[in-house]
């Protein structure tokens, strides 16, 4: 029996849907626990490409139960056009998909409020679903949350108290129009038809689930460097992505989690705002962006890239506790004469111990490389470690050596084939 977390060890898009795929063969349930339709999880199965946003990525494996916690926050009208886009391709998610009663529902305003910050001077990058608005309603308990929705009277006059309170900031602080409180309510009767046989106990049946020997993975949506506490703060995203989101944002408790899996991509890459030590603003960047076809699965816009930062995947598996890891992505690399990792970072001409999380002193590090040599040969075919070249061997070997993990999962390519188990 076997409780994993699997989580995004970089600034997110490292592969997650990918592996959550491969992996989801040998689990019984995959459950989501954070964030919302920010997240974009590709998938490719033979000529098909699906893009998930909410519904975890276990959903495309006939026989696994997907779960949406507490800790996820659901934009209702994203969620019925993916159940529609799943059930066009012939995925059914009647009696396949729980939602948590707790979880928060994204609203106009929390979308509308999100884009009107973002248009200001000091942008940092969302993704524009609403997301970071939702969780400051939640925590501030002015929240709608779907078990909400199975009540009119509670849902109207809630919708009404939020209206009551958005539309005064949109007309004073935004100089906005108003919302229609009318238009809302009767939107959201109309989702909680279709999304009431959806919901669920989750923490009862999850615990229940553990508890009959089945097998949970968790997918974790973002990345470790995007996690409200652990990240590069302020441009983070509202949530927490690392491991310990999955406890709070499922209610299954720490003691009975057995590993925690860590995706990383085998250079570096960042959607948004923020610091960004190994950024490469050169031909370098341009060709990973390029052959790693690195544009936001979500919002479509082209992602920066780096290279390999062995000292942030330090720092993100002390915060994420990873003892095994994917490798994504290996295949992009194989076009360079030679591949930089950075070991460490120099600041005001010290060596760093720690990374240093917070915006300010990271943007001003400089990061140490060590240079490997490349292999010059296309893996997208290879399929057993064996019969990679020996310079990736090399890199995988350092990079593992350098981060202090175990690679248990290489992928050359987006589809479900291009996977070598080790
Ligand atoms: P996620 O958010 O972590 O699930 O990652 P995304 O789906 O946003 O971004 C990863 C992108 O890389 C997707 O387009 C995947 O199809 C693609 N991808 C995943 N693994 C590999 C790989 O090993 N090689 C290549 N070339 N592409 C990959
Ligand atoms: P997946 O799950 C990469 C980034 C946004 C922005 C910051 C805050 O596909 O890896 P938000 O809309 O969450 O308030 O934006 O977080 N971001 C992501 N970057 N992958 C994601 O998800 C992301 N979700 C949010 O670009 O910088
Ligand atoms: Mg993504």
């Amino acid at each position: 029996m076997s409780v994993t977390v699997l989580v995004g060890s970089q600034w997110g898009d490292e592969g997650k849907g990918k592996v959550v795929d491969i992996l989801s063969e040998n689990y019984e349930i995959v459950a989501r626990y954070q964030g919302g339709a920010n997240a974009g999880h590709t998938i490719e199965i033979g000529d098909k490409k699906f893009i998930l946003h909410l519904i975890p990525s276990g959903i495309l494996r006939e026989n696994v139960i997907c779960v949406i916690g507490n800790g996820v926050v659901i934009d209702p009208k994203a969620l019925l056009e993916e159940i529609e886009f799943l059930e066009g391709h012939g995925f059914n998610c009647e009696g396949r998909l729980f939602i948590s009663h707790n979880a928060h529902l994204i609203m106009p305003y929390h979308k509308l409020i999100d884009s009107l910050n973002e248009s200001g001077e000091k942008k940092i990058g969302t993704t524009g679903r609403g997301i970071g608005p939702c969780y400051i309603d939640k925590f501030a308990r002015k929240g709608i949350r779907i078990v909400d929705l199975l009540n009119r009277e509670i849902l109207e006059s809630k919708i009404r108290a939020n209206l009551e309170e958005k539309n005064n900031l949109l007309k004073k602080v935004y100089q906005h129009e108003e919302l229609n409180v009318d238009e809302i309510i009767e939107e959201y009767i109309e989702f909680d038809k279709k999304i009431d046989k959806y919901i669920k106990d989750v923490p009862q049946y999850l615990n229940e689930a553990i508890q009959d020997g089945k097998s949970i993975l968790f997918e974790g949506a973002q990345g470790a460097l995007l996690d409200a506490d652990f990240g590069t703060y302020p441009f983070v995203t509202s949530s927490s992505p690392t491991s310990g989101g999955a406890c709070t944002g499922t209610g299954v408790p720490p003691t009975k989690i057995t590993s925690v899996f860590g995706i990383v991509k085998a250079y570096t890459t960042r959607v948004g705002n923020g610091p960004f030590p190994t950024e490469l603003l050169d031909e370098d960047g341009e060709n990973l962006r390029r052959w790693g076809a690195e544009f936001g699965a979500t919002t479509g816009r082209p992602r920066r890239c780096g290279w390999f930062d062995a000292f942030l995947l330090k720092y993100s598996r002390l915060i994420n506790g990873i003892e095994r890891v994917a490798i994504t992505k290996l295949d992009v690399l194989s076009n360079f004469d030679e591949i930089k990792v950075c070991i460490g970072y120099e600041l005001n001409g010290k060596n760093l111990k720690s990374f240093p999380s917070d915006a300010d002193r990271l943007s001003k590090v400089t990061p140490i490389y060590e240079t490997l040599p490349g292999w010059k040969t296309d893996i997208s075919h290879v399929r057993h470690y064996d019969d990679l070249p020996v310079e990736t061997k090399d890199y995988l070997s350092f990079i593992s050596q350098q981060c202090g993990f175990e690679i248990s999962i290489i992928s050359v390519g987006p589809k479900r084939s291009q996977t070598i188990l080790l």
